[in-house]
C-alpha cells in the first residue's frame, strides 16, 4: 500500500496537482474519487481531464447522466454513482458501460462499484474539506503501476518544500 497526502490550499493548487498527475495515467487505470459533497471531486476530475487534453468546458458533473465520455488520447469515462441507492441499480448496466478497459475511468461516489472491480490498477483519491478554499487529498493504491505517478508527486513536494513556496504537501 502506497499513499501520499497533498495539501490543496487553493483552486490553483488543485488545478496544478491534477494537471501534473494526468500524464501518468494510463489505459486501464481506474480512479476512485471518495469524499463528501463539495469536497472537490469534480473540480479535480476537470483539471485531470484538461491535463489529458480534454477541453474543460466539455467536463461536467455526471451526477444526472451517470457516465460522461470524453475523448483524449484515449477515451475517458467520468462516472458519478451518487444517485444510485442500491447495488441492484448497477446490474442493468454492463461493465463496459462504466469502465473503459481501453481508456481511463474516473468514478465519483464509487462505493457501489466495488463489485465490478477485480485486479485492475485502481488509484484511490480521498478528498476532505478543510476550509472554504482548502482541501486535503490522500492518494492511495495497492498497484505498483502508479509508482511513477507517486514518485513524481513526491519529488514535486520535496522541491516545493525546499523552495519554500506555497505548493506544499506531505508524503506519508
Ligand atoms: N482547493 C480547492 N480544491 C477544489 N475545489 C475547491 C477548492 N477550494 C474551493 N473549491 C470549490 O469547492 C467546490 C467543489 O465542488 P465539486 O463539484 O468539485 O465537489 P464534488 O466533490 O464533486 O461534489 P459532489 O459530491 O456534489 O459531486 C467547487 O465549487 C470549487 O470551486
Ligand atoms: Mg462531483
Amino acid at each position: 500500500m502506497r499513499n501520499l497526502t497533498l495539501e490543496l490550499d487553493s483552486l490553483e493548487r488543485t488545478d496544478f496537482a491534477a494537471r501534473q498527475m494526468a500524464p501518468y495515467l494510463f489505459q486501464g487505470s481506474i480512479l476512485l474519487f471518495w469524499g463528501e459533497m463539495g469536497s472537490g471531486k469534480t473540480t479535480f476530475a476537470k483539471s485531470l481531464c484538461a491535463g489529458l487534453g480534454v477541453h474543460p468546458e466539455k467536463v461536467t458533473s455526471p451526477t444526472y447522466t451517470l457516465v460522461n465520455i470524453y475523448q483524449a488520447h484515449c477515451p475517458v469515462f467520468h462516472v458519478d454513482l451518487y444517485r444510485l441507492t442500491a447495488p441492484e441499480q448497477l446490474h442493468d448496466l454492463d461493465r463496459e458501460d462504466l469502465i473503459a478497459d481501453q481508456g481511463i475511468t474516473m468514478v465519483e461516489w464509487p462505493e457501489l462499484l466495488q463489485d465490478y472491480l477485480t485486479d485492475e490498477p485502481a488509484l484511490n483519491l480521498r478528498f476532505t474539506t478543510v476550509s472554504e478554499n482548502q482541501r486535503l487529498l490522500v492518494l492511495e493504491t495497492e498497484s505498483s503501476e502508479f509508482d511513477i505517478l507517486f514518485n513524481t508527486m513526491e519529488q514535486q513536494i520535496s522541491f516545493d518544500q525546499l523552495s519554500d513556496n506555497s505548493l506544499s504537501g506531505n508524503s506519508a
